[in-house]
């Protein structure tokens, strides 16, 4: 089974306490959706391997430590994962970006896919997904299970937050993929929206609706 990881740090429960807020307007949700996935890609890079260097300071030579030639991607789930590429691109800027549309029909709450385009060396890279919300976790599934069609070396889900539901649901279709959250919520409603949440994530990072 995939562990779950939740990133429960004091910077992260104070930017999501404001990020939740429903007064917090298009450009400081943004900043601070950006932000959170910076904080929580430190979490979910913790097991990089390392290999040791030999660095000259100004004062002597000494062994060092280099992450071991990992190659990373990150695949953003259009449109609101968009909103975490920054943030965790500002740690691993070499990596490279792919991105999976799909929006969850309004009535049937399943989601459509209508756009895909990954790395094309993806089978020689750790993946990690990006996605604020993990509500059913339709997208989440649908979208690994399309990324693990092309055969990545691993693949990790970050997100947000978490509903129960959709945690569940993503370790039972895809028991070897580890899930990386800032926070678990209590539930869905009727709606499969979160609970409590922040609302719709899309519609907050772009200011629509
Ligand atoms: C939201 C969110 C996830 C999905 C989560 O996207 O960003 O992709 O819903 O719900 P699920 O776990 O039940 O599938 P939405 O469909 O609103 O599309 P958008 O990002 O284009 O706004
Ligand atoms: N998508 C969102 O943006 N928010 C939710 O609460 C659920 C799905």
């Amino acid at each position: 089974m995939s562990q779950l990881h939740v990133t429960n740090h004091p910077l992260i429960q104070h930017k999501l306490s404001i990020l939740r807020d429903k007064r917090t307007g298009t450009k400081q949700f943004r900043e601070l959706i950006e932000e959170i996935a910076m904080l929580t890609c430190y979490e979910s890079t913790r097991d990089l391997q390392l290999t040791e260097v030999t660095v000259e300071t100004p004062m002597t030579t000494m062994k060092s430590n280099v992450i071991k030639g990992h190659k990373l991607a990150f695949v953003p789930i259009l449109r609101a994962g968009l909103g975490m590429v920054d943030g965790v691109l500002k740690l691993v800027p070499a990596a490279k970006v792919g991105h999976i549309g799909l929006y969850r029909d309004p009535v049937t709450c399943k989601p459509v896919e209508y756009y895909c385009k990954l790395p094309g060396d993806i089978s020689e890279r750790d993946v990690f997904v990006l996605d604020p919300m993990l509500a059913t976790g339709g997208s989440a599934i649908d979208a690994i299970t399309q990324i693990k069609e092309r055969s990545p070396r691993n693949i990790k889900f970050m997100c947000i937050i978490a509903a129960p539901e959709g945690v569940a649901a993503l370790q039972e279709a895809h028991p070897d993929v580890d899930i990386y959250a800032a926070a678990v919520d209590e539930k869905l409603n009727d709606h499969n929206y979160i609970i409590p949440g922040l609302g719709d994530a899309g519609d907050r990072i772009f200011g629509t609706k």
